[in-house]
C-alpha cells in the first residue's frame, strides 16, 4: 500500500490561545486534501482550544513536547497521558531546537519515543545535521547515529507507524531549503537505515518528512520525491500558505 502523505505544522512558540483559534478558522477551508494527513503541532497551552477548534475536520492535533514520567513532582512539565487525554495524537520528539536549547540528548529522546508509544501517541522524530557536519561530509553518519540511538529497543511494528522528519539545521528558519536532491538523498538514506535495523516492510511503511524552509513554492517538488512523504513546516504553517502546502498536488 502506498504511504499517505503527512503535512504537519510546527507552530513552535507562536500563537496565544486566542490567536490559535483564529488561525484554525483561517485555515479551516484551506487545508482540505483527502490524500494528505494534516497535523497542527501546537504549544501546550493551545492544545485544548485547538482540539476544540478542529473538531469535525480531518485535522489532527500534535504536541511539541512532553516529559517522560506519567505524573508526579515535576513542576512545570506535562506528561504523555495528559496529552493523550486532551485529544493529542502526534508529538514532535528530538527537534533540533530542543536538542540545542534544552540539551535533550539521544538517550533521553529514546525514552521519549518509548513513552509516546506507551501513551498511544505517534512520534514525529526529528533528525538533522549542522552546516559544519554537511561540509565535513558526515551528514549520513550523523543522521544514522541519531536514528539508531533514538529508536534503540523500539519494536518494528511501532516504527512502521511512526513519522521521521529530516530537518537539516541550516535550513530551519533560514529560507535556505535543502535542494530536492539533498533532501531526497537523506530521506532515502534514513529509509535504508530503517531497513537495516528492521526489515523491508518496516522501511516501506515508515513515513519520512522533510522540514526546513518548506514553502508554497517548493512543497510540490519536494513531496514528489519517492522517499519524501510530506513535510514538517515551521514559519509557513502560521499563515494561509499552509493550505497551499497541504494542497501541493493541485
Ligand atoms: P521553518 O519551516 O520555519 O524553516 O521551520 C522548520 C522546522 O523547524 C519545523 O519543525
Amino acid at each position: 500500500m502506498a504511504r499517505r502523505k503527512i503535512v504537519a505544522g510546527n507552530w513552535k512558540m507562536n500563537m496565544t490561545p486566542s490567536q490559535a483559534v483564529e488561525l484554525c478558522a483561517t485555515l479551516k477551508d484551506l487545508v482540505k486534501n483527502n490524500k494528505v494527513d494534516v497535523v497542527y503541532c501546537v504549544p501546550a497551552i493551545d492544545i485544548v482550544p485547538v482540539v476544540k477548534a478542529v473538531k469535525g475536520t480531518r485535522v489532527k492535533v500534535g504536541a511539541e513536547n512532553f516529559y517522560i514520567e506519567d505524573k508526579g513532582a515535576y513542576t512545570g512539565e506535562i506528561s504523555a497521558p495528559m496529552l493523550k487525554d486532551a485529544g493529542v495524537e502526534y508529538v514532535i520528539i528530538g527537534h533540533s531546537e530542543r536538542r540545542e536549547y534544552f540539551k535533550e540528548d539521544d538517550a533521553f529522546l529514546n525514552k521519549k519515543v518509548k513513552k509516546a508509544f506507551e501513551a498511544g501517541l505517534t512520534p514525529i522524530l526529528c533528525c538533522g545535521e549542522s552546516l559544519e557536519q554537511r561540509e565535513m561530509g558526515v551528514t549520513m553518519d550523523w543522521i544514522r547515529l541519531q536514528i539508531k540511538s533514538d529508536l534503540y529497543g523500539v519494536p518494528a511494528e511501532q516504527v512502521a507507524k511512526m513519522v521521521i522528519a529530516y530537518e537539516p539545521i541550516w535550513a530551519i528558519g533560514t529560507g535556505k531549503t535543502a535542494t530536492t536532491e539533498q533532501a531526497e538523498e537523506v530521506c532515502k538514506g534514513i529509509r535504508a537505515c530503517i531497513k537495516e535495523m528492521y526489515d523491508a516492510a518496516t522501511a516501506k511503511s515508515v513515513r519520512i518528512q522533510y522540514g526546513g524552509s518548506v514553502s508554497a513554492s517548493n512543497a510540490a517538488e519536494l513531496f514528489a520525491q519517492p522517499d519524501i512523504d510530506g513535510g514538517l513546516v515551521g514559519g509557513a504553517s502560521l499563515k494561509a500558505d499552509f493550505g497551499k502546502i497541504v494542497n501541493y498536488d493541485k
